[in-house]
């Protein structure tokens, strides 16, 4: 009996990794370029996510040259090598700018003296800006051209081991779930349906409840104590505040989509509140008055 493991290979996830990385790439040239510019513990934290990002693309990319690729290229038209073919030497040209910005971070991040702090800190703007000009369009690409390529010649299940072996078994689970909570950041409901169905109920369960609040830190960490919604989040917390009083978000949290915040509940630091959220009246938004305002 066939079964959708032995239909198209479901390639949605590659447009979800992608955009997480047009969201963090943007979201961080944005932080770099405004005024107050992340310093101390934010800076570090900043620097330290760049370095991580271009990590996981190195490895993202690792995946494609080495195992999906060539999988395709054995199986698609011999007019279609080309394309298959186009995707490695994109990535090749990528390259440089991804190790740019791996050395503009950290000099960034260690910079001392005000003088020192602002040379690195246009030298990783100018590096990330070389980034996104390869990258983006690379991003486009694939999700145009080779994706399609990928459904039309392998089955899901070829897709799932591939994914398994080159993107899952090589990482720990604190690693996988930092990136699974990472993939969901300001999400929309569909793609949050697609990256939650990559991991059976228990480790579903494990990523979410158990390595979200982690997560959550580490996001407020790099960008600041600002609350948001993120784009693809549909909710509209300023204009919607209808709740409890004696309710505090404080300093630090990030609003995400889809939780509501119910009467009573104090949110801690660095939590999350999803979209579709929304925020109540007596809610404060401790030490940015302008917090709600900047609800998106
Ligand atoms: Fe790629």
């Amino acid at each position: 009996m066939k079964t959708a493991m032995d239909g198209p290979a479901d390639t949605r996830i590659m447009g979800i990794v992608h955009w997480a990385l047009r969201r963090d790439l943007t979201r961080a040239r944005e932080a770099l370029t405004t005024i107050p510019y992340p310093d101390g513990a934010r800076r570090a934290a900043l620097a330290a996510h760049i370095d991580w990002m271009v990590e996981f693309l190195h490895r993202h990319h690792a995946g494609e040259d080495d195992g999906l690729y060539p999988l395709v290229r054995a199986a698609v038209d011999p007019d279609d090598v080309p394309l298959i073919d186009a995707m490695g030497a994109d990535h090749e040209a990528i390259h440089p700018a991804m190790e740019a910005c791996a050395d503009a971070a950290p000099r960034w991040s260690r910079a001392r003296g005000a003088e020192e702090v602002e040379i690195t800190r246009l030298g990783l703007v100018a590096a990330l800006d070389g980034l996104v000009t390869v990258l983006f369009p690379h991003l486009d690409r694939e999700e145009s051209g080779a994706m399609p390529l990928v459904a039309a010649t392998l089955t899901h299940r070829q897709w799932r081991d591939w994914d398994q072996r080159y993107n899952i078994r090589t990482k720990s689970l604190p690693q996988l779930a930092e990136e699974g909570n990472w993939l969901l950041d300001g999400i929309d409901e569909a793609g949050r349906d697609v990256v939650l169905h990559q991991v059976p109920l228990i480790p579903r369960l494990i990523v979410l409840y158990g390595f979200g609040p982690r997560y959550r830190r580490h996001a407020a960490a790099r960008w600041g104590a600002v609350s948001r919604l993120d784009a693809g989040a549909n909710g509209d917390a300023g204009a919607e505040g209808s709740t409890a009083a004696g309710q505090t978000v404080e300093a630090g949290q990030t609003v995400e989509a889809g939780q509501t915040v119910e009467a009573g509940q104090t949110v801690e630091a660095g939590q999350t509140l999803e979209a579709g959220q929304t925020l109540e009246a007596g809610q404060t938004l401790e030490d940015r008055g302008e917090a709600a305002g900047a609800v998106r």
